[in-house]
């Protein structure tokens, strides 16, 4: 049987990249949630609406197409944005519509709509408290602040992504924790039922091997 395993925690911890190698190693399949929260920003930031605009944000959200394939692209109404929604702009502004109580909504449904088969590693900031708090496996990853700034401007320079310095990156992940964490609606904060890992002093091949052994029990 798939089950399906919930990774949460601040940007730049490690989720996606260690949610990539788990889905090779287990056959599964990634849903990166934090993509269809840039979707969203992208495309509000793209028609000129309002961040803040709950109406107007939902309203564009009911004529918005937001696909994840399964080797790890976004598509946006048709679009390749795999790499556009990763620019700096759009990470602000993805964490403020995610403030959002009826986008969450909206976004959530389609979600666990597409995790109901089972076999998924979907990682973002509310999968284990919010969109599968059945999942069998719930994994609450952090890391240092100086260890994520670094990762996150290695991984813009690898992606060719237009980056920030090491310090601005620090300092945008700082406000968009604080935000994510202290939002009304589904902030982020740790499953009573997850596994605490600090990623900062671990490779990616040990935190993937620390999951899989969590997960054994389960396949
Ligand atoms: O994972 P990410 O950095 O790509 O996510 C971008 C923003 O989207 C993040 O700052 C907060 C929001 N987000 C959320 O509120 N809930 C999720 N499940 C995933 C992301």
């Amino acid at each position: 049987m798939k089950i399906n395993i919930a990774i949460d925690g601040p940007s730049a911890a490690g989720k996606s990249t260690i949610a990539k190698q788990l889905c090779q190693k287990l056959g599964y399949v990634h849903l990166d949630t934090g993509a269809m929260y840039r979707c969203t920003a992208r495309k509000a930031l793209d028609c000129g609406i309002d961040l803040n605009d709950e109406d107007a944000v939902c309203e564009m959200l009911k004529n918005t197409v937001i696909e994840l394939t399964p080797d790890g692209k976004v598509f946006l109404d048709g679009k390749d944005v795999s790499l556009a929604i990763r620019t700096d702009d759009t990470s602000m502004a993805a964490s403020t519509v995610s403030k959002l109580q009826r986008v969450r909504e909206d976004l959530v449904a389609r979600q666990q709509e597409m995790a109901k088969a089972g076999g998924f590693i979907m990682d973002g900031r509310d999968i284990g408290t919010v969109v599968l708090k059945d999942a069998q496996v719930k994994i609450y990853m952090t890391a240092s602040p100086e260890a994520r700034a670094k990762r996150r401007y290695d991984q813009n320079i690898k992606q060719g992504i237009p980056t920030s310095d090491i310090a601005t990156i620090a300092e945008e992940i700082r406000q968009r924790d604080w935000q994510d964490m202290h939002r009304e609606h589904s902030p982020l904060r740790k499953a009573d039922d997850a596994v605490e890992i600090d990623t900062s002093d671990m490779t990616i091949a040990e935190v993937t091997e620390a999951i899989y052994q969590l997960a054994v029990p389960f396949l």
